[in-house]
């Protein structure tokens, strides 16, 4: 007697275990229309991370994910949950974990690091009024010590009720809890992003667009000094003047020394980086040298070459707030 799935998702290229962000809009739905495909999204300070068994908590994920810029990781049961595992009031595998205190259903792949992330989002869908016992398999597992904790979880018609703070008494004391949310398997993904919005996740954030001959590119900037110190002296708008190089880079002076941890890497097409402290360098082919790394320009190695294999680029970086 499993659900019909509430939203039917394309998101086959999301595998287990990894962290990703969602970026475009793309699928199917019953009530939620636009859910967005997942991708890495490095630089990020907040992590969605989920249990789903039937895409409705998935789908709320990657909304959230893609409304606040998160990352987002799935939470796969080492065994999988069968039709019949799921059926609810039948004394199948559900019920019985969720009766049963001490049940903890393996997780086949943990969170390599929860480290920099501030604020997590912990997702899961509500079994018999609260959080599956898989969730608590995590939160007894994981060190959460210091982090934004938001709870959020779907159901048919129950509310969060203790769900949430039944988790909390497993993490570790020094987490900070927000009251849980509860999304209806009826919301809609406008309803669902008008609530992830209003978290103020990236309220005030300062990002950084970076133009390469007036066209705007999509940049992952490193989260460092030197990409702090650039940002300050961008703040107003900044123009640099770059001149191809070595066939596999254009080069530019920023105007003023700026601070630097440069290492030595083998650089990669689309590669943001600092040289002497005062140049910056984007790569369309590759390089080793010792450089402090400012970004990546998530562009194809085509993409790049096009757009700076045609003479000197001029690139324009600004300061947003967004
Ligand atoms: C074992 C089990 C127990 C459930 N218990 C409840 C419940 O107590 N209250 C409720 O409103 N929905 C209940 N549901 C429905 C789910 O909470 C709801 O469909 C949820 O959105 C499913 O999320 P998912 O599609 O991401 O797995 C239950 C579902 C299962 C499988």
């Amino acid at each position: 007697m499993k659900k019909t799935a509430a939203v039917l998702l394309s998101l086959m290229l999301i595998l287990p275990g990894t962290v990703l962000a969602a970026d475009a809009v793309s699928s199917a739905t019953v009530s939620v229309t636009e859910v967005p495909d997942a991708k890495m999204y490095e630089n990020t300070g907040t992590l969605v991370i989920y249990f789903s068994t039937d895409d409705t908590v998935k789908a709320a994920a990657l909304i959230i994910a893609d409304a606040v810029h998160a990352d987002s990781f799935e939470i796969v049961p080492e065994q999988p949950y069968s039709e019949a595992d799921l059926a609810y009031y039948t004394n199948g595998r559900c019920d019985r974990e969720q009766a049963d205190d001490s049940a903890r259903p393996g997780i086949a792949v943990w969170p390599e690091s929860l480290e920099q992330y501030d604020t997590i989002l912990i997702g899961y869908p509500i079994w018999h009024g609260q959080a599956p016992k898989i969730l608590y398999t995590l939160l007894e597992g994981i060190d959460m010590s210091g982090k934004t904790i938001i709870p959020f979880c779907t159901s048919i018609s129950s509310g969060a009720g203790s769900s949430a703070v039944n988790l909390q008494k497993l993490a570790d004391s020094t987490a900070c809890w927000a009251d849980a949310k509860r999304i209806s398997n009826n919301s809609s993904a406008d309803e669902i992003r008008s609530w992830a919005l209003s978290l103020n996740l990236t309220g005030g954030k300062k990002e950084m667009q970076l133009q390469i001959n007036g066209i705007p590119v999509p940049v992952s900037w490193e989260k460092n000094e030197s990409v702090a110190a650039l940002q300050e002296l961008a703040a107003g708008g900044m123009t640099v003047q770059m001149s191809m190089y070595g066939g596999f880079e254009q080069v530019g002076p920023i105007g003023k020394e700026i601070t630097s941890n440069d290492a030595q890497i083998r650089t990669e097409p689309g590669d943001i980086v600092l040289y002497s402290g005062d140049r910056i360098v984007i790569f369309y082919g590759n390089n080793s040298w010792a450089y402090t790394r400012l970004g990546h320009v998530e562009l194809t190695q085509e993409e790049m070459t096009e757009l700076l294999c045609h003479g000197n680029a001029t690139i324009t970086i600004t300061s947003v707030t967004d």
